[in-house]
């Protein structure tokens, strides 16, 4: 087991499974058993150089229902790389605390976190990747179908982080992995070469959302525009505008398929609220399983390291 959670990648197929297995227990335990507190006395430094709404809470709770106390630690506080270099954060923090969880811009930076940190490191997002959500993502779709067998996710708009996340998520159990971006706007080369010569999975990039979307069991997207590039917003606007999931997406599939979104939603926007609303639509499940999936991180991090 490794020390840190960075990349889905890193775990293998049983490690995989070992996580959702403790998600659906712990996602029950916490409802039925509130004495149950095995971070009791722990603390998690929570580092954070871009905003959030769930993945801030989702630690913080379920830290806190698991016995132990969270840290905030905004933009403003540590200044990660600019006030204080990532090494000496990372020798710091693990004096202090039993776990890190950071979001940061630079993938490297997370990579220099863990190599300098004595105790685990989870990542909470980078510009590459984010594995917690895609963690609690199938999760939840395991949740509703009962089965990841011959499943199909397409995932419709930039060919960002979160797309990065589920071509990890490839190398480690198969599904088929439709992305369906506009030119120019595909996911990283090197991880998608990475993703299709593993050979598990079947990845396809498409530019043609109506003909990517046959047959999905899930469609999923995303911001047009990610943290750190809202500038770009009103030109990616333009550009995507064929990107969009509406109705007319939802129902071109063929059979009866789920909607989801890591949210924030700009709704209106890569989405239309007909959709977000719908009863197809597992978005705040998607958002509650946040908490369990990573909660189940924690524990089995917590417990490798003794
Ligand atoms: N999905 C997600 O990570 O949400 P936040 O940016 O609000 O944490
Ligand atoms: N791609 C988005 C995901 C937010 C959870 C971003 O990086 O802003």
């Amino acid at each position: 087991m490794k020390k840190d959670f960075l990349h889905i990648n890193d775990y293998t197929k049983d490690e995989f499974w070992a996580f959702i297995d403790r998600a659906s227990w712990i996602k029950n335990k916490i409802k039925e058993d509130p004495q149950y507190k095995p971070f009791h006395h722990k603390t998690l430094a929570m580092i954070f150089a871009k905003p959030s709404a769930r993945t801030r809470v989702s630690f913080e709770v379920g830290f806190f229902k698991l016995g132990g106390h969270a840290l905030f630690l905004g933009p403003n506080d540590i200044g990660i790389g600019k006030r204080e270099s990532v090494a000496d954060i990372a020798r710091v923090m693990s004096r202090f605390n039993d776990m890190i969880m950071a979001r940061l811009f630079d993938h490297e930076h997370i990579l220099e976190l863990s190599k300098y940190s004595s105790v685990p490191v989870v990542n909470g997002l980078t510009n590459y990747n984010h594995p917690c959500q895609i963690m609690a993502d199938i999760f939840t779709i395991y949740e509703h179908r009962k089965s990841l067998d011959d499943l199909k996710v397409v995932y419709v708009g930039d060919g960002n982080n979160i797309v990065h996340s589920w071509m990890e998520l490839s190398m480690v159990i198969p599904f088929n992995l439709t992305v369906a971006c506009p030119e120019g706007f595909s996911p990283d080369k090197g991880i998608t070469d990475q993703a299709r010569s593993k050979g598990l999975s079947t990845i396809e990039i498409s530019h043609d959302p109506f003909d990517a979307v046959k047959d999905a069991d899930v469609i999923y997207t995303d911001v047009w525009a990610s943290m750190g590039q809202k500038e770009e917003a009103e030109e990616r606007r333009k550009k995507f505008k064929n990107f969009q999931v509406n109705k007319d997406l939802m129902t071109s599939t063929g059979k009866n398929t789920y909607f989801m979104h890591c949210l924030p939603a700009e709704r209106g926007i890569e989405v239309t609220d007909e959709v977000c609303d719908a009863e197809y639509s597992i978005i705040f499940d998607e958002a509650e399983n946040r908490m369990h999936a990573q909660n189940a991180i924690m524990l089995k991090l917590m417990e490798s390291v003794g």
